[in-house]
């Protein structure tokens, strides 16, 4: 809860404001009946006019006050609801932002956004509610009661029986919603989720023919938020038909008994109009109270939710940095005996004793086959994720004692499933370095190879991307990402496949253009090809998680026997096409 406070307090004039008012409105609520029922008394009874003009006007005085106060009172609710609830998002997306890749593999990004709208809105609703209603319901309810009892403490006894009841049912409402809720956001989440999933990767599923498939998903997520909700709903809906049971019958009991006091002269005519009133506010003010309870118990789901969001340990920090303004400068790059796997203490590691040393400016091929680990070892450069065991080194220092910011500014990558923003095509490289002047970015690009097509198109570096990059090409939009880290001018440069789809010309001529524009940066090349990582000063031949291979080409072909293989394997299917 106190950490909620947090962002209430910027608006606590909008806090305060808006219950006191409340409070005025409903001493004004609570003193109508009695004004009524005197001018029944005194005034008709009595046949007294003048009576009853200046007490209809007083009366009309306080309605008026009311209604000033009412509206007061709705505004700043909802100004100190909504500004609340603003902060609160603020913070959580920044709080996502932080993530590590780790904290991003644990949350689905379908359930982040249902966190971030719908759980933030329910908190919302129900923080405007108890700021309107809050106070109200209590206020009327101890109010009307008060009056009551004045009037005619026998009567009101009637009451008192009432009340228990009513607050038996809504302890059990209450009880039995809570759960039913929490599954019921759940739901949402998978529902949100799906939709996310189906309408990023619309080309996908339109390419597979897999519509029927995803429409039919979507539906069974549908149907069960659908009986879900319906599930929480129904106990929701009980309550409102049972509030107005016991409202009936306890108006008829009193106007049953006052009718026999009355008769018998123990009570005045006014007096029970005025009761009747104010069995109907005690009542309403109850039923005021069980949906604030309700859609609290909903509402403390949600909380729950976006709890774990912003209590979320960012595994990955700086805190403990050493050097924390230390930067990269040589770009040299050493893992030393590193272990790595995804979970804590999960199964079989990804990577094992990893040990090798890349000097400043050197070209470090990695091939292997899919799933041994190419990625999952070069993340661990720019600390996307941590070594679970050893150390990995840059200039000698763990990236664990550099800041991240410093760290991943010397460290450019050009990640394998990467995306463009939708922004032109200058805005998208500027991503490098947002200061870069029009020639800086014309250079990058050339490097990339992509200067060429770019400017081919017609309104050329302010073409406007789609959201993702959709209106280029595959090749086409791994040089632009190339170029993107290039921008960076980094100190270390990883590409993990980030040239599959160029051709092996173009490629060519990319690595070319490193060994002049990058000649002191170290690249790590991650290549399916031989022939991308041919030059390379040193290859890591990755297999299973272990490095079983390290040297140049040559030295490669006459002692390792995976580099063997994959070289005559791919030999052979270059002749087959040659030929
Ligand atoms: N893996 C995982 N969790 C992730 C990513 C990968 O458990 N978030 C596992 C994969 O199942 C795989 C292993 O880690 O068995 C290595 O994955 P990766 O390093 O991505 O393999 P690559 O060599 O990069 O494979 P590819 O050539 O297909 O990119
Ligand atoms: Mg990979």
């Amino acid at each position: 809860m106190k950490r909620y406070l947090k962002y209430a307090r910027p608006y606590r004039t909008a806090f305060i404001l808006g219950p006191v008012l409340m409070i005025a409105e409903v001493i004004g609520e609570i003193m109508l009946p009695k004004m009524m029922s005197l001018i029944i008394n005194n005034g008709v009874a009595e046949r007294n006019s003048g009576y009853i003009i200046s007490m209809g006007l007083a009366m009309a005085f306080v309605a008026a006050l009311m209604a000033i106060c009412g509206i007061g009172a709705a505004y700043f609710s909802c100004k100190a609801s909504v500004s609340f609830t603003s902060d609160l998002r603020q913070e959580l997306f920044a709080k996502v932002q932080q993530f590590s890749f780790k904290n991003i593999d644990q949350f689905s990004t379908g359930s982040l956004v249902t966190r971030l709208t719908n759980d933030v809105q329910q908190l919302q609703m129900v923080v405007m509610m108890c700021l309107r209603m809050g106070l109200r319901a209590p206020g009327m309810l101890l109010g009307a009661l008060f009056m009551a009892f004045i009037m005619n403490a026998r009567l009101a006894v009637i009451i008192l029986v009432v009340i228990p009841l009513l607050a038996a049912a809504i302890g059990s409402i209450m009880y039995l919603a809570y759960p039913r809720f929490t599954v019921m956001q759940k739901k949402l989440d998978a529902m949100n989720s799906g939709i996310q999933e189906a309408l990023t990767n619309v080309r996908v599923v339109k390419s597979f023919v897999r519509e029927d498939f995803e429409e039919e998903r979507f539906n069974k997520a549908n149907t069960d938020l659908q009986s879900n909700s319906l599930r929480a709903m129904k106990i929701v809906m009980a309550t409102m038909p049972v509030m107005m049971l016991a409202m009936n019958i306890t108006t008829l009991a009193v106007v049953w008994y006052g009718g026999n006091l009355i008769i018998g002269g123990s009570m005045q005519v006014g007096d029970l109009t005025a009761f009747t009133t104010y069995i109907v506010q005690i009542l309403m003010s109850l039923m005021i109270l069980s949906m604030i309870f309700l859609n609290f118990a909903r509402a403390m789901a949600s909380v729950k939710r976006i709890d774990e969001v912003l209590q979320a340990e960012i595994d990955l920090t700086d805190d403990k940095a050493a050097y924390k303004d230390l930067e990269v400068k040589e770009g040299r790059v050493e893992f030393k005996d590193v272990s790595f796997s995804y979970e804590d203490g999960g199964a079989a590691p990804v990577l094992e004793h990893i040990s090798f040393v890349a000097e400043p400016g050197q070209v470090i091929g990695i091939i292997g086959s899919t799933g041994s680990g190419k990625t999952s070892l070069v993340q661990m450069i720019p600390r996307l994720y941590d070594a679970s065991a050893g150390q990995v080194l840059v200039d000698g220092v763990d990236v664990r004692d550099y800041s991240l910011h410093h760290l991943r500014n010397g460290v450019g990558m050009v990640l394998q499933k990467n995306v463009l923003f939708s922004g032109t095509i200058e805005e998208n490289l500027q991503w490098g370095d947002e200061n870069a002047t029009m020639e800086e970015i014309r250079a990058a690009a050339d490097a990339s190879q992509a200067d060429g097509f770019v400017t081919s198109f017609p309104d050329g570096y302010d073409t406007d991307m789609g959201q993702g990059g959709v209106n280029v090409s595959g090749g086409q939009k791994q040089r632009l990402c190339i170029a993107r880290a290039l921008l960076k001018r980094p100190k270390i440069l990883i590409l993990d496949d980030s040239t599959s789809a160029v051709d092996t010309a173009t490629e060519a001529k990319i690595r070319e253009s490193f060994n002049t524009a990058l000649k002191d940066t170290t690249k790590f090349i991650i290549a399916q090809r031989i022939s991308s990582v041919e030059e390379a000063d040193q290859i890591l031949v990755l297999d299973d998680g272990r490095i079983v291979g390290m040297g140049t080409h040559q030295e490669l072909l006459e002692s390792c026997e995976a580099y063997q293989e994959i070289y005559y394997s791919q030999r052979e299917k270059n002749e087959e096409v040659s030929a």
